[in-house]
């Protein structure tokens, strides 16, 4: 059975760019030893909470510890992990002796490490095990500013390799209960430190190219809205103003969309067992479809169902129109999922994995999720629920 403790966040402080926690609660100190334990001499999974989503985490720098992260979300061996960090000493470890880290790196470490952004490096060969950047030439690293997840780091002192807590495929985990949920039984040991605050992965970025700019691959809790802000703000002292380009929405790579290093592209993602259908209320994208309301989608609904009741579940923002109109009828049981308001996508970003995961264990025979604005969060937002969904439908909303 999988052993859960809890781990108080704030009972643990960490001199700002000193890999020494103080822990003033016994109980998470124990905790946190014990899990390091766990890590370290035994090299085993241990579930941790990030101010993203919780990891699933094993010594990135063992290739027995890490391969048991693959074979327990059952992931595909040519996606790779990222390495987390609790100090920038760490980072240098992993890193080719003598490199010079990029002046736009630089930039964006100063402004959002500790946090959401991951961002690749050249792997050094003798250091980083091929089975963590499934044979790329770039590890992914980033440094958590969960107090949880970067003092388990730092005590473990060992960096350490965590995809997702969640079974591949699945919606990511934003509370301990998710990940029991999902991965019970399959793993020893679970940090409970509470829900994650921006609820949605970190941010992945390439720096790495000849021409200076910055490629977003994966859109996450740092919004592209303020990392262009850092670097034009830095311009002086980078010479010049990177450009940002989000993959997909300003540049193609053929190569990449084949390949499982654009998180995912190749895979399913961040689906609930039940089907999940994206209302396009925005969008006119895909104009072959004519749009409907949505009692005329219910009914065609309820007309391939021979009958019963049908419960759906439904994720919107607080103050959706949509709300309005989820009619009262005989044949079907709304259950609703109030995501946050339509101003402030952060909210929605982190609610929506709990959303999904709440609304399947409910019982939910499908769930619809209502599209929002890609700005800031919102980019992530719908990047994670078009991988999510498996069909959208276009409906007018009045
Ligand atoms: O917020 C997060 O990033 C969470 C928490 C636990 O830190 N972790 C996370 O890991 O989301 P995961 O494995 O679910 O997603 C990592 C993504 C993968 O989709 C992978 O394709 C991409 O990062 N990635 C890792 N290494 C890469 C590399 N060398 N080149 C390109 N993409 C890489
Ligand atoms: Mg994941």
């Amino acid at each position: 059975a999988t052993q859960v403790l809890k781990c108080d966040p704030s009972s643990i402080t960490f001199l700002i760019s000193s890999d020494d926690p103080r822990i003033s609660s016994k109980e998470t100190l124990d905790a946190l030893k014990f899990a390091a334990h766990q890590l370290v001499d035994l090299s085993q999974t241990v579930v941790f909470p990030t101010e993203t989503v919780y990891g699933l985490g094993a010594l990135a720098l063992d290739s027995n510890a890490a391969s048991k992260i693959f074979s327990t979300k059952g992931r595909p061996p040519d996606n790779p992990l990222i390495v987390h960090v609790s100090s920038f000493a760490m980072l240098h470890s992993l890193l080719p002796p003598g490199y010079d880290i990029p002046k736009s790196y630089q930039v964006l470490m100063k402004h959002f490490w500790p946090g959401a952004l991951t961002l690749l490096f050249p792997r050094n060969h003798e250091v980083v095990p091929s089975i963590i950047t499934a044979g790329q030439p770039t590890v992914a690293i980033r440094m958590p500013s969960h107090p949880v997840a970067r003092a388990l780091i730092a005590i473990a002192n060992a960096p350490l390799a965590a995809p997702s807590a969640n079974t591949s495929g699945k919606p990511s985990p934003t509370r301990a209960e998710h990940a029991r949920q999902d991965l019970n039984g399959k793993v020893g040991l679970i940090l409970d430190g509470g829900a994650c605050g921006v609820g949605l992965e970190s941010t992945v970025i390439d720096g790495l190219h000849a021409d200076g700019n910055i490629r977003v691959l994966r859109p996450g809790g740092i919004t592209v809205e303020d990392v262009e802000r850092v670097l034009r703000d830095n311009f002086k002292e980078l010479g010049n103003t990177p450009a940002v380009l989000v993959h997909k929405r300003d540049y193609a790579d053929k190569a990449l969309e084949s390949s499982p290093t654009t998180p995912g592209m190749k895979y399913r993602h961040y689906s609930p067992s039940v089907p999940l259908i994206l209302l396009s209320t925005l969008s006119t994208l895909s104009g072959a479809q004519p749009s409907t309301t949505l009692d005329q989608y219910i009914h065609s609904l309820q007309q391939e169902r021979s009958e019963g009741l049908l419960k759906i579940g439904v994720l919107a923002p607080t103050d959706s129109k949509l709300w309005g109109q989820l009619h009262a009828r005989e044949d079907i049981a709304w259950h609703r999922y109030l995501l946050g308001p339509l101003a402030t996508p952060s909210v929605i970003a982190h609610n929506l994995f709990d959303g999904l995961l709440s609304l399947e264990k409910e019982g939910v025979h499908l769930m619809m999720i209502e599209e929002v604005e890609e700005g800031r969060e919102g980019l992530a937002i719908m990047n994670r629920v078009r991988k999510a969904a498996s069909e959208s439908i276009q409906v007018t909303l009045d």
